[in-house]
């Protein structure tokens, strides 16, 4: 049964929570729950306790969908973003990563290399970039510019606290591929030992190493077509894109952030992996949106009713720090 919150209208903070004992094969067995919370993430993630494995998410983009939500100019984004880092980072687990998925713009014929220096403050705060990854879309919007191309791709910054953050590479690997059988078959002359680079890089190769493997790591370009359904949102990402981080950087059952949490993609690809999630965000008919989507497809995933749970809380539960906002163990 839907019990919808009754005062939409009101200054209150709505958490939503779905809670089930999954026991479809294809999915875990254990308790995963979700909740939406609607307000200011910096206010939110400051009461939670250091618990979160991974924050997952993608923030407004500068000067964009400004009739929808808050935006900032680019010059002043990475200051506007940095209002965030403390948040962020006191709830993070020490080896806890953040995800930021982002697009830089094009500002008087030339692009604005905003997001770049939001990344560059935030390592002056202190996080460390891990890694860039990029998301190529594979079906990228149709038009004519003079100067450049058709937009097929995005950023996915991976940052963390520490070097060497909690990672699960095994859980990401992807198929070795047709190619190789073939072409490990007969190794002879140079494939038959491990090949140095001719100029004295430093760099080899050694096709020995992939006979009878069946798959390999990944590369770090997620290709995912942009997803076509609107979901009452202006700007959502394929659940794919969260879903790739989550299994690479948090554990079964760990809890999984998304301060900028939208139409809910982040707390659906949560809970098909079987992680817990709380997702955040300061407009409150997206998170009433959210979560009828949420579970929606929770409810296709798991093949029955799923129990949704709606708890209103005071604003004060949240600025003071809640027991009500429930944290997985
Ligand atoms: C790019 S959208 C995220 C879309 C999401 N990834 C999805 O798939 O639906 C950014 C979201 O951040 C929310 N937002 C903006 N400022 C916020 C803040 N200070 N705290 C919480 N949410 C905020 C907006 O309402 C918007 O829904």
């Amino acid at each position: 049964m839907i019990i919808e919150p009754e005062d939409k209208k009101s200054d209150r903070i709505t958490t939503v929570s779905i809670q089930d004992m999954k026991t479809n094969s294809n999915v875990h067995k254990e308790c995963v729950s979700c909740q939406v919370i609607y307000g200011d993430a910096r206010a939110i993630l400051s009461s939670l306790p250091q618990k979160v494995d991974l924050i997952v998410t993608s923030p407004p983009y500068a000067d964009a969908r400004k009739k929808h939500y808050e935006s900032m100019h680019p010059d002043a984004y990475p200051e506007w973003f940095a209002t965030f880092h403390e948040s962020f980072w006191r709830t993070l687990k020490p080896g806890g990563s953040l995800v930021i998925n982002i697009k830089d713009k094009v500002v008087d014929g030339v692009r604005h290399r905003y997001v770049w220096k939001t990344i560059e403050k935030l390592c002056e705060l202190g996080w460390y970039a891990v890694d860039d990854y990029i998301w190529h879309k594979t079906n990228p919007m149709p038009g004519f510019w003079k100067t450049k191309f058709r937009d097929g791709w995005e950023y996915c910054f991976h940052l963390a606290k520490a070097k060497e953050p909690y990672m699960n590479q095994a859980a990401v690997k992807v198929p070795l591929g047709d190619w190789a059988e073939p072409r490990l078959a007969n190794l002879t002359g140079k494939s038959a030992a491990r090949h140095n680079s001719e100029n004295n890089s430093g760099f080899g190769r050694d096709l020995r190493k992939w006979v009878g493997k069946k798959e390999v790591l990944p590369s770090n370009v997620l290709s995912l077509p942009l997803v076509g359904k609107n979901y009452e949102h202006p700007a959502v990402f394929p659940v794919g894109l969260p879903a790739f981080f989550i299994k690479l950087l948090c554990p079964q059952n760990g809890l999984v952030v998304d301060p900028f949490g939208g139409s809910g993609s982040t707390g659906v690809a949560a809970l098909q992996l079987g992680r817990n999630a709380i997702l955040t965000d300061n407009n409150k008919e997206y998170c009433i949106s959210a979560v009828k989507r949420i579970r929606r497809e929770a409810e296709v995933l798991w093949g029955r009713v799923v129990p949704v749970n709606f708890k209103i809380l005071d604003r004060d539960d949240v600025e003071q720090g809640s027991s009500k906002i429930s944290i997985p163990k």
